[in-house]
């Protein structure tokens, strides 16, 4: 299975994922990491572990749809089975939905539906809820309305800042994400021995 991962910033899950691969636990390819701006930390991490990168600034394309369709055209290229935003903090709309249907996952770091959005982390410690955690969902033209695939649930403490808690999120969510895609790359492997065998 074929893996695209979009980023716009640190790359830790991505780096989680990296990780998985190279020590055999995910039996996934990277096939590309791309970002919506230069210069991104997720970039430098995927470029030191020899993986090919992109990166379509948003800032050089006059309008939303032509950068989404440049976008699409660079994600497409690497071939991917599914398309990973993992920290990708723009929406892509109907035309790079449309390439890659049901196949483009993200993850955020709220037990969505609460708390979607850019700041998950920060909304959820401003409401005082007792217990938060991450996502992993299908994505779709919304804001984090896509259907889910897994959550799991953190505590918050009493003392926790945005910081640490989103830490502690990002512990469940790395796992979670391998997790999912570890299941997804065992699915495709079932698919393709049924087909074979018929
Ligand atoms: C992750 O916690 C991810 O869920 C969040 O950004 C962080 C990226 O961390 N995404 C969103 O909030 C999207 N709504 P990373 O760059 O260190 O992997």
């Amino acid at each position: 299975m074929r893996i695209v991962v979009l980023v716009s910033g640190t790359g830790s899950n991505l780096q989680a994922v990296i990780d998985a691969v190279a020590d055999g636990s995910l039996p996934v390819t990277i096939a590309a990491v791309g970002a919506d701006r230069p210069g991104t930390r997720g970039v430098e991490r995927a470029a030191e572990a020899g993986i090919p990168t992109f990166e379509v600034d948003f800032r050089q394309y006059p309008d939303r749809a032509e950068w989404n369709r440049a976008l699409t055209d660079a994600v497409a290229a690497a071939e991917p089975d599914y398309v990973v935003s993992s920290g990708f903090m723009r929406i892509l709309d109907q035309h790079f939905l449309d390439r890659f249907p049901n196949r483009y996952l993200n993850t955020h770091p709220a037990l969505l539906p609460s708390f979607p959005g850019a700041h998950g982390v920060r909304d959820a410690l401003a409401h005082g809820v007792k217990v938060t955690g991450c996502t992993v969902m299908v994505a779709d033209a919304g804001v984090d309305t896509g259907p889910i695939l897994a959550q799991a649930a953190v505590a918050v403490l009493p003392e926790d800042t945005e910081d640490t808690l989103h830490e502690r999120i990002k512990v469940e969510e790395r796992r979670l994400l391998i997790e999912t895609l570890a299941g997804l790359s065992a699915a495709a492997d079932t698919t393709a021995d049924t087909t074979a065998g018929a």
